[in-house]
């Protein structure tokens, strides 16, 4: 970060050891997933903004297991082999941090949706007033449980009260502590020690360190929302539900229609084109990415999947696949594992189509299992058509050329490669290769005896 001539380093800390006792859970509060993406994960995400020059997370609680799903950042890990507080958890950064003389950003691991421009007002905020200390604060409407923050109307900050330890008058201040904090690190080097249990808990509090501090000052951020703090699974409802109104309302906002807002959900990784449109009962997830014009649901899962512009996916699963422009699919058909649909396919009513690639133009419209198999262009598939892609031990695949027209109830018996321009009868078992422009019969001719009963 620079200020005027000179440019003060940042380092990040996110306290990360605690167990979380109130998620009555076998894992560490902080790799609980919010979307997708755990607690922690999303704190680190957040503070990239920051540029900053180390990144610290602290340990302790199942420590293994945090560091395993922080295992692919540049990191480094301290360790808070008993967890006796915030502020004993930040004593643990003096030996890393020993040296360091520029500001430190400490985050609550439990804190997910703080947003990033906040981060970096808070940052601004401290250095521009040569702050010793500034404390992200917010109003809350309901500010049970957390610390309280007590300033002058200056916003000086004289003391932070946990919730527990407040008397009733206190309790009525509404300012609390958001458990994000911009410190000068030598100062708070030399607070840390300082710091005493004499509280309801027995325990060290970060927030008792602002006691040793001058100045402290506090910045209040408007949006309530992103101070939230998860300390249980209902906190943890609720902040998704807080998370999914922030990233609706942004494409609502960029020109996306989402019929039914209640009803639909969208990761915050999930990019869609003004003019889609998204039906109730719509879920998108992962990198999806949705085209101008497309109609999306009711009823359908779209996850790690490229979907065009003007498509109808009306009541489908599609997974890790591309929907090119043009085509529609579903009711009810299932795309998955790198699926790719040409431009104005129809894949439709109970169609199944793994692994496979379908040229432009193609339909399969009813009953359908495509796997392993290359299609060409304008490639029509009889209704209750499979490939038949497994011998029980080996997948195999099955190739069809342009404007070929396949039965209805066939079985294409892969590996096998049938050409353009072909034609295979209705209830076909297809086990030989055809050249193009060919008619293929392959089922017992129909025999009729007469006079059945009498004989
Ligand atoms: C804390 C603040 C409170 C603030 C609230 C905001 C203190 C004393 N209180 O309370 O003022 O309003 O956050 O959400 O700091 N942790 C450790 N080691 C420990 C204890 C906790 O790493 O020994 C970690 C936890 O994993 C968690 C974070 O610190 O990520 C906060 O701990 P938590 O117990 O949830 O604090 P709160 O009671 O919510
Ligand atoms: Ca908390």
């Amino acid at each position: 970060m620079v200020l005027g001539e000179e440019s003060i380093m940042v380092a990040i800390a996110i306290l990360a050891a605690g167990k979380g006792t109130r998620m009555k859970s076998t894992l560490p509060k902080v790799v609980h997933t919010l979307g997708q993406k755990t607690l922690v994960e999303r704190v680190l995400d957040t503070a990239q903004g920051l540029q900053p020059e180390r990144q610290i997370v602290i340990v302790g609680y199942q420590a293994d297991t945090v560091r395993q799903v922080l295992a692919d950042r540049s990191l480094e890990f301290v360790e808070q082999t008993e967890q006796l507080g915030t502020g004993h958890a930040a004593q643990q950064l003096l030996p890393a941090l020993a040296g360091f003389t520029g500001d430190l950003i400490i985050l609550n691991g439990d804190a997910p949706l703080i947003r990033p421009s906040t981060l970096e007002k808070l940052l601004k905020v401290h250095q521009e007033n040569g702050n010793s200390a500034t404390i992200l604060t917010a109003q809350l409407t309901n500010p049970k449980g957390y610390g309280r923050v007590f300033c002058d109307e200056k916003g000086y900050l004289t003391e932070i009260i946990e919730d527990r330890d407040c008397t009733p008058e206190q309790r009525e201040n509404r300012r609390v502590n958001a458990g994000i904090y911009c410190f000068r690190w030598p100062d708070l080097e030399q607070a840390l020690p300082k710091l005493t249990t004499e509280n309801d808990q027995k325990e060290y509090y970060l927030t008792d360190a602002v006691n040793f501090l001058t100045p402290v000052m506090v910045m209040d951020v408007p949006d309530e929302a992103e101070i939230t703090g998860i300390n249980d699974r209902k906190q943890l409802a609720d902040a998704y539900a807080m998370l999914q109104d922030r990233i609706k309302t942004e494409w609502l906002l960029k020109g996306v229609t989402i019929v039914d807002p209640s009803s639909v959900t969208i990761d915050d990784t999930v990019t869609i084109a003004p003019n889609a449109i998204i039906e109730p009962q719509t879920h998108l997830r992962g990198t999806t990415t949705i085209g101008a014009g497309s109609r999306i649901g009711p009823g359908s899962l779209i996850e790690n999947s490229t979907i065009g512009e003007n498509t109808t996916i009306l009541f489908s699963v599609v997974m890790d696949s591309t929907v090119n422009s043009g085509s529609t699919v579903g009711p009810y058909a299932h795309l998955r594992s790198a699926a790719v649909v040409g431009e104005n396919c129809r894949i439709g009513n109970f169609v199944e189509v793994k692994n496979s690639q379908i040229g432009s133009g193609t339909n399969a419209a009813h009953l359908t299992y495509l796997g392993d198999a290359t299609l060409g262009t304008q490639v029509n598939i009889g209704a209750g058509t499979i490939t038949v892609n497994y011998d029980g031990q080996t997948k195999h695949h099955t190739n069809i050329g342009d404007r070929t027209k396949i039965g209805a109830n066939n079985s294409l018996v892969a590996p096998l490669t049938i050409g353009n321009d072909v034609t295979t009868a209705a209830g076909s078992t297809i086990v030989e290769h055809l050249p193009d422009d060919c008619l293929a019969i392959a089922r017992a001719r129909q025999v009729v005896k007469p006079n059945w009963k009498k004989s």
